[in-house]
């Protein structure tokens, strides 16, 4: 943490966290008008037919409702995932359903696909997309009292083909009772058929990434990664938030419901990472997510083989100066391990 965050953290923590997010969503409007920075090149990288300026992403569920992608560009992000996204808008969960770790530098929310839903968040997109503003993506929910969840992901791939540049399947959310277990290999097969099929059916072809739990045994990864590398998707995010409450975790809340994220979440996603790295044998584009509060935990991630990184849980805690720091120390991590570009970084521990 460093600058204005040290003043401005106590006044935010000082509000319930929902509150505090409102907030921070309503200061970040005034940027939506503001330019992209411009970053080091050897932090660029290629995928699915799209640049990304830095490897950096806003994670999903910070912008659910797609208010502030531009900002969150302007704030050094080199990529935003907006969303959940879930085809009808939904209230979520009771509240509160989110709280701090503070001590463990962690969250757990169970917010439960709280968003506008899709006709009111399309637009948005589209004219985020009609002024550059990108890469985009979206993350993708299913709605809590749906008959048909596969046919709610189908949807929203439907309705995202020119709105968004990637979409990320969210089968792993642990806030809506079920969804997990379209993770297992049959359900997911027939899930990865029919949103893989719409996306082959659509005009344009939009990249379909599908974002796992930490939380899988060794039979479920196996043949989330088999799956993976025969069906044709574009690429897995690893991972969500865990069910799991790591010993030492100190803080009171630790046992409240929900998924827990931050900086307990870093070795499991990131064995997670490297695991599917391995498995998918460093074919598939992955995202790392998961206790990035750091430059040294982004490059931990992309050595592992993320060829992105996405963060959420590391801007409560360190604020928006952490894109920059991470940035800025990274170029000089790939400098000094002698890479050119941030491609060559990626999986270099497996060599
Ligand atoms: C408040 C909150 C809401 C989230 N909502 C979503 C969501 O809607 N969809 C999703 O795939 N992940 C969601 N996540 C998970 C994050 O995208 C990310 O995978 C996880 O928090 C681990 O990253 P972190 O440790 O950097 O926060 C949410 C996380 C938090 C803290």
């Amino acid at each position: 943490m460093s600058g204005l965050y040290t003043i401005l953290r106590p006044l935010l923590f000082a509000l319930p966290p929902e509150a505090a997010h409102a907030l921070t969503l309503a200061a970040l409007r005034p940027l939506n008008r503001c330019p992209p920075r411009a970053d080091d090149p050897a932090l660029g990288i290629d995928l699915w037919g799209l640049h990304f300026a830095n490897p950096i992403g806003m994670a999903a569920g910070f912008d659910k409702n797609a208010k502030v992608p531009a900002a969150l560009r302007a704030l050094g992000f080199g990529f935003v995932e907006v969303g959940a996204v879930t085809p009808r808008p939904q209230a979520g969960n009771p509240r509160p359903r989110l709280f701090r770790l503070t001590a463990d530098r962690a969250l757990i929310n169970r917010l439960g696909f709280n968003n506008e839903g899709l006709a009111r968040i399309a637009p948005r997109l589209a004219a985020a997309k009609a002024r550059g503003i990108g890469p985009l993506g979206v993350n993708l929910g299913a709605n809590k009292d749906s008959d048909d969840r596969v046919a709610d992901y189908v949807t929203g791939v439907e309705a995202l083909v020119s709105g968004a540049d990637f979409v990320t399947v969210n089968v792993s959310s642990p806030n809506t009772p079920g969804l997990r277990s379209l993770q297992a290999r049959d359900a997911l097969a027939d899930l990865l058929d029919r949103v893989l099929a719409a996306r082959d059916a659509a005009p344009r072809r939009v990249p379909v990434l599908l974002k796992i739990a930490p939380d899988l045994d060794s039979e479920e990864r196996q043949a989330i990664a088999a799956l993976a590398r025969e069906s044709g998707l574009d690429g897995l995010v690893v991972s969500n938030t865990t069910l799991a409450r790591p010993e030492g975790l100190g803080s009171p809340r630790r046992q409240e419901a929900g998924g827990l994220s931050g900086a307990p979440l870093f070795a499991p996603s990131t064995a997670l990472l490297a695991e599917m790295y391995r498995r998918t044998e460093g074919r598939l584009p992955l995202i790392g997510v998961g206790g990035v509060m750091s430059a040294a935990d982004a490059y931990a991630k992309i050595r592992a083989g993320a060829s992105l990184v996405q963060l959420y849980t590391g801007l409560v805690y360190e604020g928006p100066g952490l894109v920059r720091r991470i940035k800025r120390d990274l170029s000089g991590y790939l400098a000094r391990d002698g890479f050119r570009s941030l491609a060559e970084a990626v999986g270099a521990d497996h060599r």
